[in-house]
């Protein structure tokens, strides 16, 4: 009976989604995807993270963390790519997993993606704040320390919280409200600002490299992989490791590419471009610009906020600072406008599937947003960004996605099996090699962050479950039935296409 159910959706959902006559324009090509994959992934990793991960794990050894965490991605992205194409619903992996792996999977991949979007907004957002203050101090303003930053600070090598002396963090609260006001009103990004942005982005870390390969110091990377303390995770082979996961957080993103797999020209060629090509270029910009940074300022230093405003510094190139931290806060803004907006159309979905109180799906009469689940995720954004410590934050953003990507490659998998005659615009290459080693990659990241961090996620998931068991199964089977019974047949829930 299950599988008949299973069945039926994914076929209804088929039925729908490859009906030309009522699908979405297919009107992007490689180039676009490309862009917008690079407009989502350059964001507070490389910008705030990589300063921290290599003052506290990997030294100049944090340029293979990078390659390191590119290799997973590279996998889970095919496989991504190949599950969305399947269902080439504009949506997120929660709506593949629901159509393909039941109710349960979905909402296990939906409670991790909170970890991706909302986390993920909260730690771009505290990164920002680093720039801002930065910025402004650059003006001559120095921003009240007590509203710089949160109460308590985790010290990794002792394993220890302190007390900062700041009460909250208000540049990261002021943030998270203006962009919670601008989804509230509908205001969308429009291709030509996020190709700007993307510019912006792009064009100060060429600067970066360009003028910081002058002023390197060879010396300044020996050891190149600084000698372990005798802790995991800190320095040394298992330090390039732990490195790779918490910087993995810097190509989050580009899944939000293969979501536009019904809108691509050619999805067959385009998607792999998309997602490999934008993965490529962020790669080795990554490599190069993490080369420059540990080359120009000892690694010990760049455990700040704004890395790259300490290592202009050290160069004494005083001019450049203020333009790269206008472009940093241009780029980390739109980076936390994407991943708010994913998470708010997560939540629509889950309430229309009652997985969720019905209310969060609610739309505004006049602006037509989910408005109460907007407000609400706002809300908690702001309040997690008030308060909590960057690193922390970062590292469950990365923990969590890493998750939800080996789901998604094990429902590749899975599909492979269960629905092998299935339609699939792209396939992934490499037969059944690609998820495997997309599963193994992701899990040998996730292997190298602290043991902290998976208790959180072991917390994390319990609440998921509580929730699920208390809640959420016993109202979306009632909304299934009855949906049936009126239809005849179980149908898709309505998805609202990401903006
Ligand atoms: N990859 C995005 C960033 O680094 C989430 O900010």
């Amino acid at each position: 009976m299950k599988r008949l159910l299973l069945k039926k959706t994914l076929e209804s959902l088929q039925e729908e989604a490859f009906d030309e006559k009522h699908s979405l324009r297919r009107s992007i090509g490689p180039v676009n995807l490309v862009l917008l994959g690079i407009g989502v992934i350059i964001g507070a990793g490389i910008f705030v993270l990589t300063g921290q991960a290599a003052a506290q794990n990997a030294g100049p050894g944090i340029v293979l963390s990078f390659l390191l965490a590119a290799i997973a991605c590279g996998f889970s992205g095919l496989c991504y790519a190949e599950f969305s194409s399947m269902i080439p619903i504009a949506g997120s992996a929660y709506t593949y997993a629901y159509a393909t792996l039941g109710q349960f999977l979905a909402w296990i991949i939906g409670w991790d993606l909170i970890l991706e979007y909302t986390l993920g907004a909260t730690t771009v957002s505290i990164g920002w704040s680093g720039y801002f203050i930065s910025f402004v101090k650059g003006l001559g303003i120095n921003f009240p320390a007590a509203l710089s930053g949160p109460p308590l600070g985790f010290d990794p090598v002792l394993h220890k919280w302190f007390l900062t002396g700041a009460l909250f963090n208000l540049p990261a609260v002021a943030l998270v409200a203006f962009i919670t006001v601008i989804l509230v009103l509908g205001i969308r990004e429009s291709a030509a600002l996020n190709a700007a942005v993307v510019f912006i982005k792009v064009a100060i870390l060429f600067a970066f490299i360009g003028l910081g390969i002058h002023f390197i110091k060879p010396a300044l990377w020996h050891p190149f992989i600084p000698k372990n303390s005798g802790q995991f995770g800190i320095f040394g082979v298992s330090g390039v490791l732990r490195g790779a996961g918490v910087i993995f957080f810097a190509y989050i993103g580009f899944d939000a590419v293969s979501t536009l797999a019904q809108e691509a020209k050619n999805p067959k060629r385009d998607m792999p471009i998309g997602i490999l090509g934008s993965l490529f270029i962020c790669t080795v910009l990554y490599v190069v610009v993490s080369l420059v940074l540990t080359g120009v300022v000892h690694y010990t230093k760049l455990n700040v906020p704004a890395p790259f405003a300490v290592a202009l510094d050290a160069m004494k190139l005083y001019w450049f600072s203020p333009l790269l931290k206008v472009g940093a806060i241009a780029g980390l803004t739109s980076t936390v406008l994407v991943l708010l907006l994913g998470q708010s159309r997560i939540f629509f979905t889950m309430a229309k599937d009652r997985l969720l109180p019905h209310w969060a799906s609610k739309v505004h009469p006049r602006f037509r947003t989910p408005y109460i689940n907007t407000i609400i995720t706002g809300v908690v954004t702001a309040a997690a960004s008030a308060i909590l410590p960057l690193g922390i934050v970062g590292e469950m953003v990365s923990i969590g996605t890493l998750l939800a990507f080996a789901i998604v490659c094990a429902g590749v998998l899975v599909l492979r099996r269960t629905h092998p005659e299935a339609k699939r615009v792209f396939k992934a290459p490499g037969g059944t090699a690609t998820p495997v080693l997309g599963i193994i990659s992701c899990f040998y990241l996730m292997a190298g962050l602290p043991a902290a961090t998976w208790m959180r996620l072991v917390i994390w998931l319990v609440a998921g479950l509580f929730i699920y068991f208390a809640y959420g199964r016993r109202h979306a089977s009632v909304h299934l039935a009855t949906r049936a019974s009126i239809k005849g047949k179980i149908i898709p829930a309505e998805t609202e296409p990401l903006k």
